[in-house]
């Protein structure tokens, strides 16, 4: 590239060029964020996808979202800056092990975190997200028997807010494992008067802990509506900036994790940079792209999703 290149004004002036919509996670870095059409959580972001009137979606995201997009828009052109911007925990689910798993369980229906890849979300019922995975399951009848996948952390949390019996799939996300409760505990001591806010794919003693639990979304918004000065974050470090935005007075602080050498940000979300979305945008690659009867199958189960939070 360029060095002389802004690439700020030849990002933009690609959207228009190509009639393009740029959506990015909360979880991108600052300078991705800040020239995004949208900025969101899983949820808002699909919701983004399957309505948007743009000709090319050009996801800032994981590889998993942009498959989404895909599915709910399969007539566009998705493109992703990096195709390597995989995710843990849609890694710990292969759709193969998952298929297996389903057949122990014959009475069962099955929900899946969107935090997979669109092959297992073929073989599921329904999917969620961690804004609705809750009111999903209390939408389906008391007795109905549910396996839930790919996050273990999420589905404990969905069990004890429903308080219904769910059979879990045992995965993991590896940004959200490695807070240490016992420096969490230290920094309360420091800051008493912060809040400690969590992201449900956290584990269940980090949640226990914790005074609000929610999506990235549900984390921004109580930012904003609490009245306390310091709010100490478990999540994914990207989501501080819009924090920071909305809130210029109040302090946020991330969560500590376990190992002092780690920090908490996602290996996968960090690979997308501006120069890998710019020249995404300039040459339409990478796209991402599904089987038709992958799309066809997985679709029906987001549609549900989205038809249960609209
Ligand atoms: P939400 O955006 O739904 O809060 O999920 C966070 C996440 O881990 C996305 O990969
Ligand atoms: Fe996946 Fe975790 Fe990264 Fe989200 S933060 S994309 S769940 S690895």
């Amino acid at each position: 590239i360029d060095p002389t290149l802004d690439l700020v004004e030849e990002i933009n002036k690609l959207k228009k060029e190509k009639n393009a919509v740029l959506l990015a996670h909360y979880y991108q870095e600052p300078e991705i964020q800040d020239i995004a059409d949208y900025i969101g959580d899983s949820l808002g972001l699909s919701q983004q996808a399957a309505k948007t009137e743009a000709d090319v979606i050009v996801f800032a995201g994981v590889h998993f979202m942009a498959e989404t997009a895909k599915i709910l828009s399969p007539q566009k052109k998705v493109l992703l800056p990096d195709l390597k911007a995989g995710c843990s925990l849609s890694d710990s689910c292969p759709p193969h092990l998952f298929a297996k798993f389903k057949e122990k369980y014959p009475d069962h229906i099955a929900i899946t975190y969107v935090n997979c890849t669109a092959e297992l979300k073929a073989l599921t019922d329904i999917v969620c997200t961690s804004s609705n995975a809750v009111q999903i399951v209390e939408s389906l009848p008391k007795d109905q028997k549910i396996i839930f996948g790919p996050d273990k952390n999420l589905g404990d949390y969905v069990k004890k807010k429903t308080g219904r019996d769910l059979v879990l799939w045992n995965g993991a996300c590896m940004v959200h494992e490695i807070f240490s409760q016992e420096r969490i505990t230290q920094l309360r001591n420091d800051y008493p008067e912060a809040k400690f806010i969590a992201h449900p794919e956290c584990e269940k003693e980090i949640l226990d802990a914790a005074d609000y639990v929610g999506s990235t979304s549900g984390l921004l918004k109580y930012t904003k509506e609490n009245d306390a000065n310091v709010f100490i974050v478990a999540t994914e470090s990207g989501i501080i900036h819009q924090m920071q935005k909305a809130n210029p007075q109040k302090i946020f602080i991330p969560a500590p994790p376990n190992n002092a050498c780690a920090c908490n940000d996602c290996p996968y979300m960090k690979l997308n940079t501006l120069e890998k979305l710019y020249n995404c945008m300039k040459f339409e690659l990478p796209e991402v792209d599904l089987p038709a009867d992958i799309i066809e199958r997985a679709r029906r189960p987001i549609e549900r999703m989205l038809e249960i939070s609209e």
